[in-house]
């Protein structure tokens, strides 16, 4: 089943090919990150104005792809389309709108299913793109870390999820673009962190970690506000000595350590509870390398599963990996174009 999946949520605007929920055929992604740059992070109007501009360029390039890859014309193309997904939500609304805009337009020009996914379910999804045949083995224990999301799932199966925690304040992501910003780092913020942390001492300084003593420690929430408090204090004590940026790859690789354990001691409880088979990381943070490298640490070997860089961060390929794994668990529900209603609530218990 050839599906071709829309992603507009935030900052980049995205097409893809995915069959049979695995095999990404296409994937082709316009990053916005120059133009928030200049700003420092994402203005939401600004995104939108890039999503209508970048929308049809995206199209004309999957199709372009498409027909070269396979071998056949456009038309050919679109013939062997089986759905269209598209990620309903959450999202900035503006950019959002291009996205199923456009979806809507063409399941309704080409009368295809229209599968609508929501965007984390996506990023929890993420790793099962370009696996070869490997099945996955529930239960599985899923950290979602991007710069709007930071949640902990147990997921039993396809389409059932239990949400363990949440952040209480910032994702992961955003603690990353906001710290590289007090340091005068670009955004994104985590891969600045992770370049100039390379050469840094991690335990130079002692940060705080929230939500994991005394009556938080059996608690999946997470919080790393009382974190960025702690290094905006050290950031402006440097600059007051004038050592900012000596001290600046210690300060990056202690604040980076500091995330990392975080979210890698709450994992370890989560697993000693559950006893997942599977531990995967999704969504922006999970591209990482001193994460990716704590947890190969700690967890048996071939337990824990990342997506492939390129599928960490924000893509369209996810969403049609979700959209075939919830239409074979209910092709009824799809089986005309016109039974596409809206329905993209994450089912929690
Ligand atoms: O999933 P994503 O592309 O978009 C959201 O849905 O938010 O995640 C973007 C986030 C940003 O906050 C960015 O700083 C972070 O992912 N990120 C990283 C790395 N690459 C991207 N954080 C830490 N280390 C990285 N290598
Ligand atoms: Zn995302």
């Amino acid at each position: 089943m050839l599906i071709l999946s829309i992603e507009s949520t935030c900052d980049e605007t995205c097409a893809a090919l995915v069959e049979d929920g695995r095999t990404v055929h296409v994937n082709v992604t316009y990053s916005q990150i120059a133009e928030h740059n200049k700003t420092g992070g994402v203005v939401p109007e600004v995104a939108a104005r890039r999503h209508a501009e970048a929308i049809t360029r995206v199209f004309e390039e999957l199709m372009k792809q498409a027909e070269k890859k396979f071998g056949i014309s456009r038309d050919e193309v679109i013939e062997k389309i089986d759905a269209i997904a598209v990620a309903q939500g959450p999202g900035l609304l503006g950019c959002l709108m291009v996205g199923n805009n456009a979806a809507s337009a063409l399941s309704l020009m080409w009368q295809k299913t229209l599968i609508p996914v929501h965007h984390i379910e996506g990023h929890l999804y993420a790793s099962w793109l370009d696996s070869g045949d490997r099945e996955a083995k529930f239960p599985m224990l899923i950290l979602t870390v991007s710069g709007g999301h930071n949640q902990l799932f147990l997921m039993e199966d396809h389409g059932k999820y239990k949400l363990l925690g949440e952040t209480l304040d910032d994702a992961a992501g955003e603690a990353f673009d906001k710290v590289a910003r007090m340091l005068g780092l670009g955004y994104p913020g985590g891969p600045e962190i992770q370049r100039v942390a390379v050469d840094g001492d991690h335990l130079k300084y002692e940060l705080p970690r929230a939500m994991m003593y005394n009556e938080h420690a059996d608690e999946f929430n997470f919080s790393f506000s009382g974190l960025k408090t702690a290094m905006r204090t050290l950031i402006l004590k440097s600059k007051e000595n004038e050592e900012l940026e000596s001290a600046l790859p210690d300060l990056a690789a202690s604040f980076e350590y500091t995330v990392c354990d975080t979210l890698l001691r709450k994992l370890k409880k989560a697993a000693e509870l559950y006893s997942p088979q599977e531990i995967h990381i999704a969504g922006g943070v999970s591209a990482n390398l001193r994460l990716r490298k704590m947890l190969e640490q700690t967890f048996p070997e071939g337990m824990v599963h990342y997506p492939a860089l390129k599928f960490c961060t924000d893509n369209a390929a996810m969403l049609g990996s979700v959209a075939y794994f919830r239409y074979i668990a209910d092709p009824e529900k799809y089986s005309t174009w016109q039974n596409s209603v809206p329905d993209v609530e994450l089912k929690f218990y």
